[in-house]
């Protein structure tokens, strides 16, 4: 095999996720198209290329026939994917239930659905049968395809039983586990009836990571205090046998964005945005429509600033894109109609015949018209309740050298603990703070923004998404040979 550079790739990787990075739209009997799918995960996985990837995941659609399944997996093929097909009852079950309605709103620190708690309490048992056989079916496609010194890289909450499944096919396989949202504290976590379960699953990894220092530790006490393992600097250890435990900072493949802002395409909508723009100051908000990304709380935040701060009512414009996730799950469509009406109210009370303060856009934007809007936006509100990392904040940030905008961070998000230092971090629950730092942001000097994106762009461009998937691979092998060696002595 060959890498793009034409050097030969380092290593034979098998990378497990719920979502395939292209998810398949059927166009008819056997025949499909691929698009991109949305979310940080995926973007930053696409950055990886010193190893000869192949994907295993759930395409996004039901395809219940045979034809259907020969023609996408050839589809699939072609760009390195390998399906795993999930029936309707099973999505509704795992996707919809176990995970995007138990584990991430609570390992967000959310919790429950607030009107249906007792609905969904009800629903564990059967949610979480659904959520093991799920795991089982990841877990037989990769023992299918896997071969001897493959390394295997399962990754988020979708997954916590996969590295169980994997090693009970093979103890020898080389097993990573990475969790792209936080873990949350263990006095969360512990509220989860399948809490000790669900940690010994993981534990069955020989590497274990996340992306800030603060979740792993959250993960060893959760795990020396429901499990009553002894935590250690490495990991956790459970009779001699040790889990590698610690914290890989995720990156964006920021050469790819910086590159793109010379091409012709992003020129054009520059262009064409700048114009339609002229006069004004543009915010921007670019999130997938979740309850975590604390949308309603930014525009609310929005709101205040021009209800406080009448001169700039006609010369600054907040630009919403809101690509809609999950849409079967409830809660999700309750935030949608629930934005949708803020939108409305504020677009009504401040817009004029000629302008309204927001435009929210449904959608997910193309790659070119991404970075474009990045680059022409002056201040860029990131306002997560609780995020992971967060890549949007570092891909604002790697386009903006020639602006040098500014970035509104929450707190909550991982990316405080990098771009910090650059951001106005806020604490996005509170609207009156969120409020006075778009002012600040929209006064700032022109010497203040340039130092504080120097420092910014210095981390992002720094700390690439291919430097963070070859650090953990190869702790992965590390971690590997010096447990042979500890059972060899
Ligand atoms: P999450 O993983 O929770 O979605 P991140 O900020 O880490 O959050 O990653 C989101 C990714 O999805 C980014 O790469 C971003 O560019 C992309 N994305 C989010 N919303 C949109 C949108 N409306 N249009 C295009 N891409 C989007
Ligand atoms: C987050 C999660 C990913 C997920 C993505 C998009 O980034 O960490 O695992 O793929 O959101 O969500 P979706 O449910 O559409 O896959």
């Amino acid at each position: 095999y060959e890498r793009q550079d034409g050097k030969p790739f380092r290593q034979r990787l098998l990378v497990v996720a719920n979502r395939l990075p292209v998810s398949a739209v059927r166009r008819g009997e056997d025949s499909w198209s691929l698009e991109i799918s949305a979310g940080g995960l995926v973007t930053a996985l696409l950055g990886v290329k010193e190893f000869e990837a192949r994907w295993i995941g759930w395409a996004g659609v039901n395809v219940p026939d045979d034809v259907g399944q020969k023609a996408l997996t050839k589809a699939l093929a072609e760009k390195r994917c390998i399906p795993v097909f999930l029936d309707e009852e099973i999505v509704h079950q795992y996707y919809n239930g176990y995970c995007n309605n138990i584990l991430w709103p609570l390992f967000h620190y959310l919790g429950l659905p607030q009107e249906d708690r007792l609905a969904t309490t009800r629903s564990f048992q059967s949610q979480f049968a659904a959520y093991k056989k799920a795991n089982q079916m990841f877990a037989d496609v990769v023992n299918k395809h896997y071969e001897d010194g493959d390394v295997v890289w399962c990754h988020d909450y979708h997954l916590m039983f996969l590295p169980k499944c994997l090693k009970e096919y093979n103890s020898e396989m080389k097993v990573g586990w990475f969790l792209h949202t936080p873990f949350p504290s263990s006095e969360i976590h512990r509220t989860l009836p399948s809490r000790s379960e669900l940690l010994r699953s993981v534990l069955a990894a020989d590497l274990v990571g996340f992306h800030t220092y603060d979740y792993a530790r959250h993960f060893v006490s959760a795990c020396t205090r429901i499990l009553g393992l002894e935590g250690t600097p490495e990991g956790v250890e459970d009779q001699g046998r040790l889990t590698r435990v610690a914290a890989f900072p995720i990156g964006i493949d920021s050469e790819r964005f910086i590159r793109a802002l010379d091409t012709l395409p992003v020129q054009d909508h520059i262009r064409e945005l700048t114009e339609r723009f002229k006069g004004r100051k543009v915010m921007l908000g670019v999130d997938r429509l979740d309850m975590i990304k604390g949308i309603p709380q930014k525009i609310l935040a929005f709101e205040k600033f021009l209800e406080e701060n009448l001169s700039w009512r006609d010369r600054v414009v907040l630009l919403q894109i809101a690509v809609p996730t999950r849409t079967d799950v409830p809660e999700y469509q309750k935030l949608t109609s629930q934005v949708h009406e803020i939108v409305g109210r504020i677009n009504g009370r401040f817009g004029s015949l000629s302008a309204v303060p927001i435009h929210h856009l449904d959608r997910s934007l193309d790659f070119h018209a991404l970075c474009a809007l990045y680059a022409i936006t002056d201040v860029a509100l990131v306002t997560s309740l609780r995020d992971g990392m967060n890549l949007v904040s570092y891909e604002f940030v790697a386009c903006q050298d020639a602006k040098k905008g500014v970035l509104i961070l929450s707190e909550f998000a991982g990316a405080a603990q990098s771009l910090g230092a650059g951001a106005i971090l806020v604490n996005p629950w509170n609207i009156t703070e969120v409020a006075a730092s778009i002012a600040q942001a929209l006064n700032m000097s022109a010497e203040e923004r340039e130092k504080r994106h120097k420092h910014n762009f210095a981390h992002v461009t720094s700390h690439t998404a291919q430097e963070w998937a070859e650090t953990f691979v190869s702790e992965l092998n590390d971690t590997v040979v010096e447990a042979q060696l500890r059972t060899r002595q």
